[in-house]
């Protein structure tokens, strides 16, 4: 056992190993790269036949990942794409990097990874370590997965080893990446958090190793929730601040100059993306088999969730002060990705404002984004508009900033449209504001 541990820490350490990642998406693709590119031979698998031949024919699809990466790691077959997960046999760590969406009523959808787990399970090796990288409720490592791979005969901890490793990701962020940022890893037991650090720390910086895999699902949702907490309480008091007429954006700038005790969130349409929108109601689904209800964390969540409609409101009543029906009224997104400079379209609040103004009768709505090609708003498809021109904005009643994206000229945009509503405070540097209704300004 001993001796087996020591050949295998020798393995890892000299990179004598292959690493398989499975799930090849915003997690997935930049950390099998990353092990590529430290020339340690990496088989990356993923279920979805078009990433894997844009991969075999080195097109990339993730914006922060440069092209001439994986050009250079397809080219010296330092990473392998492939749907062929017999593959799986050969490597000696496997990173599970599969979505954790959430069901219709909101409950958590962990099927890609029991999906992911039992591939693993039908090719199963001695000594293989493997990581769970999908944030998820605590438990899911432990109640979950290793069941399934102890039905093997094999035993965790002894035979393999697993570990819950949560994703600190942050598509879109210039100073933080997989290589620089800190990661939590917690194993089933120490042996289990020792090998998974050992492999982990190829190709990331600090560690911080935490005593089960229950401990660093927690903490991940506590990452998120965090952020959902705070956000729902500036969003809250943007709503105050429209109300008294303050501007919100300025009191968060000023509280932030405190150097200690507080650190700036600011509202929005909404939240979107993989995570901070679904995570509080992974742990309020866990939570209600232990009688216990997460009030404070859905306060937060259904704060967030009515911003859309809150941003609805400011158009319908935008538009009322124009001689228009919200019938006729052409109304403009500018931005629809999730955030700022990503191209991720999931749970967009973009999408959710337009979808509301659907649902209200007002149908003129055209989008333009770079990064976003097509949209559906309630089954219509809609491409971008190819170019953002002065005409183009002269011709809308209301431009909605629904995502501030980087290159925007706000100069541009407000002195062209009509009225703009801003709803990420994107055009605070414009000099002339009279057209421009921003969230949480009180105008
Ligand atoms: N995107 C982020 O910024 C981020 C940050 C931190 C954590 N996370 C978490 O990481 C996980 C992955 O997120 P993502 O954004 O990379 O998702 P993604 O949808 O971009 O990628 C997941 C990939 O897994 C593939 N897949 C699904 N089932 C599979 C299976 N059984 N076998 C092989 N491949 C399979 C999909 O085809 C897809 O390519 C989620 O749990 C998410 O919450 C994401």
């Amino acid at each position: 056992m001993k001796n087996n541990i020591e050949s295998l820490v020798k393995k890892i350490t000299n990179k004598d190993i292959t690493v398989g990642v499975i799930g090849l998406g915003y997690v997935g693709l930049p950390l099998a790269v990353e092990f590529a590119k430290k020339g340690i031979k990496t088989i990356g698998f993923d279920t979805d036949e078009n990433k894997i031949s844009s991969l075999k024919n080195k097109i990339n699809y993730i914006k922060d990942i440069d092209e001439q990466s994986i050009i250079e790691v397809i080219d010296n077959q330092a990473l392998i794409p492939t749907g062929d997960f017999s593959l799986l046999q050969q490597c000696t760590g496997i990173f599970i990097c599969v979505p954790t969406p959430f069901t219709p009523n909101k409950d958590p959808e962990i099927k890609f990874i029991i999906q992911a787990t039992e591939d693993i399970a039908k090719y199963l090796q001695k000594g293989q370590v493997i990581i769970l990288k999908s944030t998820t409720f605590p438990g899911t490592t432990e109640k979950y997965v290793l069941p399934i791979l102890e039905k093997t005969g094999l035993n965790g901890g002894e035979d393999f080893y697993l570990a819950f490793s949560p994703e600190r990701i942050d598509p879109g962020n210039k100073t933080w990446n997989t290589g620089n940022t800190p990661i939590v890893i917690g194993g089933i037991n120490d042996e289990s958090t020792e090998l998974a650090s050992l492999l982990h720390g190829l190709v990331v910086g600090k560690i911080k190793q935490v005593s089960s895999p229950s401990i660093a699902e927690m903490e991940k949702l506590l990452e998120n929730i965090f952020r959902s907490v705070n956000i729902a309480l500036v969003n809250e008091l943007a709503q105050l601040c429209d109300r008294i007429g303050i501007n919100i954006w300025e009191v968060v700038d000023a509280a932030s100059t405190k150097p200690f005790g507080f650190m700036p969130f600011y509202p929005g349409p909404g939240i979107g993306g993989h995570c901070i929108l679904i995570d509080p109601y992974y742990l309020a689904w866990m939570a209600r088999e232990y009688d216990f209800v997460t009030k404070f964390i859905q306060l937060a969540a259904e704060i967030n969730e009515d911003m859309p409609f809150y941003v609805e409101a400011m158009v319908v009543k935008e538009i009322a002060k124009q001689p228009i029906t919200l019938k006729d009224a052409k109304v403009l997104l500018l931005g629809v990705a999730f955030k700022r400079d990503v191209d991720d379209l999931r749970h967009s609040p973009a999408l959710k404002v337009a979808e509301i103004l659907y649902n209200d009768g007002i149908n003129n709505i055209e989008y333009y984004d770079p990064f976003i090609p097509e949209i559906k708003i309630k089954e219509i498809e809609k491409s971008s508009l190819p170019e953002l021109t002065p005409e183009l904005l002269k011709k809308q009643d209301i431009v909605i900033i629904t995502t501030d994206h980087s290159d925007f000229d706000y100069e541009m945009i407000a002195k062209n449209s009509k009225v703009v509503i801003d709803s990420r405070n994107a055009c605070k540097n414009v000099k002339d504001r009279s057209n421009i209704v921003l969230l949480g300004e009180g105008k």
